[in-house]
Formats: C-alpha cells, structure tokens, sequence
C-alpha cells in the first residue's frame, strides 16, 4: 500500500506523489502518469527511465521516490510549450533519429541535460553524454545528428530570446 506523500515540483507544477519506502521513481512517475519514462532494464543500464532532477540526468529506476521531496524534476511531457514541440524533440524527428521510439524519451532528455552545461558539444562529447542511453534501432548516427541539430536550434533561439 502507499502511504506516504513525496511533494515535488514536476515540470514546472507542484505534484504529489503516492509511493511507499521502496517505490522507485520510474515506478511512481508511471503511476502518476508520466509514461513517457520506459521500464527497460530496471538496472541502471538503458537509460530510458532518464529524467532531470535538478538539472541533472538521472536513471528513475535507481532511485527511491521519498528522494526526491522537494526536488524539481522534468520529463518529456514538460518540454513542449503551448502545444509546440521543443526543438530538441523537433530535431529528432527532422533527423529521422526515432525508429520504434522506446529510447526516446531518455535521449532527448540526456540532450537537455548536457545542452544545459554544454551549449555547443562536438561529436565526441555527444557520445559520452549519451553513452548511459542504449539504442537498438539506429546506430546512433542519427541521434548524433539529431543532438547537433538541437544545439544549433537552441543556441539560435537563444540569441532570439527563445526556447527553455
Ligand atoms: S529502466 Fe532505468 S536504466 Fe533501464
Ligand atoms: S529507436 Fe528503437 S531503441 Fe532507439
């Protein structure tokens, strides 16, 4: 049974969530509704339960919700904005960078993150930011051209004033 309450902020809103001591985050961040996050390996190893909590990339299967009282955490579902695709989702897509989608959302979120700290990665960068994210689909060049693609939308809506 869940009894306990985790109060957080969750992209951008106050949320509650109901969990117990050992509920993961990937698990009630699902429950919740948010289903972007994927159940792959529930080991840390695939990335597709990544979120940001507090700026940073984090696997959601290998923490426990009462961890994150009072913590702010994004996902996919925070990153469009009136409707409109953020421009990293709109450069994966441009780029052909989705095939069965189950790695998606966790790439797109390891994107932000590092595009945070990094706003102009190159290649060798990009890999090692994604290399906590598995792809079975692509061979990665795509999301490789996809992260480059993002950087330059973001960096251009930047001087423009734009995009999060
Ligand atoms: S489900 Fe969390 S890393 Fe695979
Ligand atoms: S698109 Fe299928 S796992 Fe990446």
């Amino acid at each position: 049974m869940n009894d306990k309450s985790v109060e957080l902020i969750l992209n951008g809103r106050k949320a509650s969530l109901k969990v117990n001591d050992n509920t993961t985050l990937l698990n009630a961040l699902r429950e919740y509704g948010i289903t972007s996050l994927k159940r792959g390996c529930e080991e840390g190893e695939c990335g597709a339960c990544t979120v940001i909590i507090d700026g940073q990339p984090v696997k959601s299967c290998l923490i426990l919700s009462p961890e994150v009282e009072g913590r702010d955490i994004l996902t996919v579902e925070g990153l469009m904005d009136d409707g409109k695709l953020h421009p990293i989702q709109q450069a994966f897509i441009d780029e052909g960078a989705i095939q069965c989608g189950y790695c998606t959302p966790g790439m797109i979120m390891s994107t932000y993150a590092m595009l945070l700290r990094n706003p102009d990665p190159d290649e060798e960068e990009i890999r090692e930011a994604l290399s906590g994210n598995l792809c079975r689909c692509t061979g990665y060049l795509s999301i490789i051209r996809a992260v480059k693609k993002s950087a330059k939308l973001l960096r251009d809506a930047s001087k423009g004033g734009g995009s999060r």
